[in-house]
């Protein structure tokens, strides 16, 4: 406690100026608590709103893939170049260093392997343990459409309940079922039922038509999530139109880890979300960094 000695009367009041509102950024959030909102500005970078999130939670139903054989070789490198790591549990606590600056997206929902229906998921990570590991936000799946919806969204409103508690936030994933097609109406009604059941945070997938709307439609920030491997041009042309059709940044994995040079490609997506640089630029970007690596 500080001492008493020389303590200045208070005077400096400026009963004129009014008191400082908080500028925000984070569509939705302006009602939640503190710790919410400081939680959600550790995803999605404060000074554009967007974020350029690393997604390496695909183990959690199908095992290895391809670029995460080994998330200590493939994946702690690139850690600090994401403004979030979308991943699990197990992964983080193996495989990512505690001394991360990065934000912390938990998957907490699980159940099926690819040998079984995909929607047959649960609840996957209790709140307490988020809070014990820091999480900064937990995600969810939500198949809207698919053959366990309702079970689906139980799980989602689960952790919203369990996550308010914590104050910790949670992001909807839309998971787009094989009869369903990604198209903005899909897309629209998937990411608003995500929202309106309380998540903070919605992922979805692109479409090139009306992609603006989905969005537009959503009282929260919806994230892009990558999707299969796509040439390196294309995936930043796809980067790029859904940021400036008002997405709040990325989440994308296959893109940069099955990448030829994963840290080029997170460079060239961090232009395109957080400098709006065009995606020929950013494919430029992308081709001088990788010969940098292969030259050394
Ligand atoms: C896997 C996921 C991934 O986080 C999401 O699909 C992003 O990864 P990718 O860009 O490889 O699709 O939810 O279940």
């Amino acid at each position: 406690m500080a001492d008493l000695d020389g303590n200045a009367s208070a005077k400096q009041f400026h009963p004129d100026t009014p008191a400082t509102p908080f500028g925000h950024n984070i569509r939705g959030a302006s009602n939640l608590d503190w710790g919410m909102q400081n939680r959600l500005a550790r995803i999605l970078n404060p000074a554009t709103g967007r974020t350029v999130m690393l997604a390496f939670d695909h183990g959690y139903f199908q095992g290895p893939t391809s670029g995460l054989e080994r998330i200590d070789l493939n994946i702690a490198p690139l850690a600090e170049e994401a403004d979030a790591l979308m991943c699990t549990r197990g992964s983080l606590r193996t495989s990512i260093s505690p001394a991360t600056q990065s934000g912390l997206v938990l998957r907490a929902s699980g159940g099926p392997s690819v040998l079984k229906e995909l929607s047959d998921e649960y609840t996957a990570m209790a709140m307490h343990d988020a809070v014990r590991i820091n999480a900064d936000a937990v995600a969810v799946q939500v198949f809207v459409g698919g053959e366990n919806e309702s079970r689906s969204i139980r799980n989602l409103t689960t952790l919203v309940d369990a996550g308010y508690d914590a104050g910790i936030p949670v992001l909807g994933v839309t998971a787009v079922g094989k009869e369903l097609t990604r198209d903005a109406r899909y897309l629209g009604l998937a990411t608003r039922i995500i929202a309106e059941l309380g998540a903070q945070l919605v992922k979805t997938y692109y479409c090139d038509e009306g992609f603006e709307d989905v969005v537009a439609g959503c009282p929260v920030p919806v994230i892009m999530a990558g999707g299969k491997k796509l040439p390196e041009r294309d995936a930043l042309t796809m980067a790029s139109n859904a940021v400036r059709a008002g997405a709040a940044g990325v989440d994308m994995g296959r893109n940069i880890f099955q990448s030829a040079a994963p840290a080029a490609m997170m460079r060239a997506v961090r232009a395109v979300v957080h400098d709006d640089v065009d995606p020929a630029d950013a494919y430029e970007l992308f081709r001088e960094a990788s010969a940098e690596k292969v030259l050394g």
